[in-house]
């Protein structure tokens, strides 16, 4: 396990979800409130590429509800959990090692999606930009894609603290987090305090940091728009709900749907 110390942001990918981490997220993660959301997406259009598809939690489903999914991903040990938890459902989904900045799949896809804040890990407009125009180049032109992002305004300040607590077949885990404020008021820098328990045993514990970005919806829109996209909605989110609602000046989690504008 690696312990974080430097509050830097990385330049580097961030490719935290490896170990117990990954196993956790694997085990605990699974299907939830979005399925049904994406749904409406990939159903309207298919081929369906998940971005950061992490260990499938949103590729299988849709898969195992008949439509066509590839998934692609930073991460080895999330793509190890997606392939075991697929062969196990007896479902066919490619899973890409590949990283979302840059990719080529070699095909189109008449959906894209990006789930859990995973798009918040880009932190620079170039790196979001990126990303945007390799989604641009695999969507078909009446394709959308639509992802989740964190919307600034509905953040807590920081320091604000959370914690969660899961038990699972082989061992428990508790996550405490701690938002911190961060030189840069787009980024939102929180730390988390992993300890994994067996029982009375505490096997592991271990400290990440991790930085993502926020957005204001006009930033979004402006940054959408340089990369090819028109915004087409936002809709407030929690972590609980994914339905069709405005987004509110408090909403933290928007799902965003955009469409790729035709190249002139
Ligand atoms: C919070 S998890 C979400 C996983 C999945 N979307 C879900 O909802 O279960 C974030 C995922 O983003 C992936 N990720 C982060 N940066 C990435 C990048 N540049 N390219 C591809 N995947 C990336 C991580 O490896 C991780 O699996």
């Amino acid at each position: 396990m690696s312990v974080v110390t430097s509050m830097d942001p990385p330049t580097e990918p961030q490719t935290w979800h490896y170990g117990v981490v990954a196993r956790w997220w694997a085990e605990f993660n699974t299907s939830g409130p979005e399925i049904a959301y994406f749904q409406t997406y990939v159903e309207a259009g298919q081929p369906a590429l998940d971005l950061a598809c992490g260990t499938g939690n949103h590729a299988i489903p849709l898969a195992r509800r008949g439509y066509e999914v590839a998934g692609l991903d930073l991460s080895r040990p999330m793509l190890a959990h997606a392939r075991r938890k697929a062969r196990a459902a007896r479902l066919s989904i490619p899973f890409v090692h590949g990283d979302m900045r840059r990719f080529d799949l070699g095909r189109p896809f008449d959906a894209a999606i990006c789930a859990f804040g995973a798009f918040g890990y880009l932190l620079t407009d170039a790196d979001v930009l990126r990303c945007l125009r390799s989604v641009h180049r695999h969507l078909t032109s009446d394709g959308l894609f639509t992802f989740e992002f964190w919307q600034r305004s509905g953040m807590h300040p920081p320091p604000y603290q959370s914690w969660f607590h899961r038990s699972g077949r082989e061992y428990e885990l508790v996550r405490l987090s701690e938002s911190r404020p961060s030189r840069r008021p787009e980024r939102l820098s929180i730390e988390f305090r992993f300890f994994v328990f067996k029982g009375s045993r505490v096997l592991d514990r271990f400290n990440e940091i991790h930085t993502v970005r926020t957005y204001a919806i006009d930033e979004m829109r402006a940054l959408l728009r340089r990369g090819g996209f028109d915004f087409l909605h936002g809709f407030e989110a929690t972590r609980k709900e994914k339905r069709f609602r405005p987004v509110r000046k408090e909403s933290f989690r928007v799902m965003a749907v955009a469409r790729p504008r035709a190249q002139s």
